[in-house]
């Protein structure tokens, strides 16, 4: 029987982020945003009250989710923040780590005899970990880690750096699952050398077992 989430509140983020360099053209990634809305829809289905920050997808809201459209990092660390407090933070959206230093007004030109463009990035302010760090810190903050290599390695160093409880490693690159597929398989990783393989199966009953894993950690 799958545990039941009545009462809490989840923030849940899901999608990429869009990083506009000029009104034409932005950075963004390949995320779909299926697994953050397939954690919604089985969490709010398990009674918890639910807030969706959503980078720019094309996924239907799932029923009784309270849904916040953002485009860019910036945006979306202030829709997380805003919705705070929660009892449980997932942060399984793919948030661009840089984004251009000026929004250029204008188009950007080619210039006649420029081979080269140089464009400067900086970093974005890290939702997950900025969340885990707050004094009034949700019970339970989930981090996603999408390594190409050394997943379990990679991850289980996001854990201990942005100080989050677990993190849900995913393959990227390699087979069919992770990026734009409706499956994926998880490496769940945690503290005092927890570890949980989830899958592969489909993101909703993979949804569904890492909220089996929350309602352990956040339940009465
Ligand atoms: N994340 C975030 N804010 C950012 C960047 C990432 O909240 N500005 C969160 C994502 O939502 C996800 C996790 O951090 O839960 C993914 O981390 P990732 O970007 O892969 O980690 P990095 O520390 O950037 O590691 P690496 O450079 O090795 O990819």
């Amino acid at each position: 029987m799958s545990a039941s989430l009545a009462g809490r509140h989840l923030v849940v983020s899901a999608g990429p982020t869009f990083e506009d360099i000029d009104p034409v053209r932005f950075i963004g990634n390949r995320s779909s945003g299926k697994m953050g809305f397939a954690i919604a829809a089985v969490a709010a289905a398990r009674g918890a009250r639910v807030t969706l920050v959503a980078g720019p997808v094309h996924q239907p809201t799932p029923a009784g989710v309270q849904r916040v459209d953002v485009r860019s990092a910036a945006q979306m660390h202030a829709a997380v923040f805003a919705a705070l407090p929660c009892d449980a933070y997932i942060g399984a959206a793919a948030v661009a780590d840089f984004t251009p230093r000026a929004f250029a007004a204008g188009k950007l030109k080619k210039t006649p005899g420029q081979d080269t463009l140089v464009l400067e990035l900086v970093k974005t302010r890290d939702i997950l970990a900025e969340v885990a760090a707050r004094a009034q810190r949700p019970r339970l903050v989930v981090g996603f880690a999408a390594e190409t290599d050394n997943v379990a390695g990679y991850a289980r160093g996001k854990l201990e750096r942005k100080g989050v409880d677990l993190v849900c490693a995913n393959q990227v690159g390699v087979g069919a699952t992770g990026f734009e597929s409706d499956d994926n398989a998880l490496l769940v990783l945690g503290h005092d050398g927890f570890e949980r393989a989830l899958g592969p199966a489909a993101k909703s009953a993979l949804a569904g077992l890492l909220l089996d894993l929350v309602a352990e950690r956040i339940g009465r």
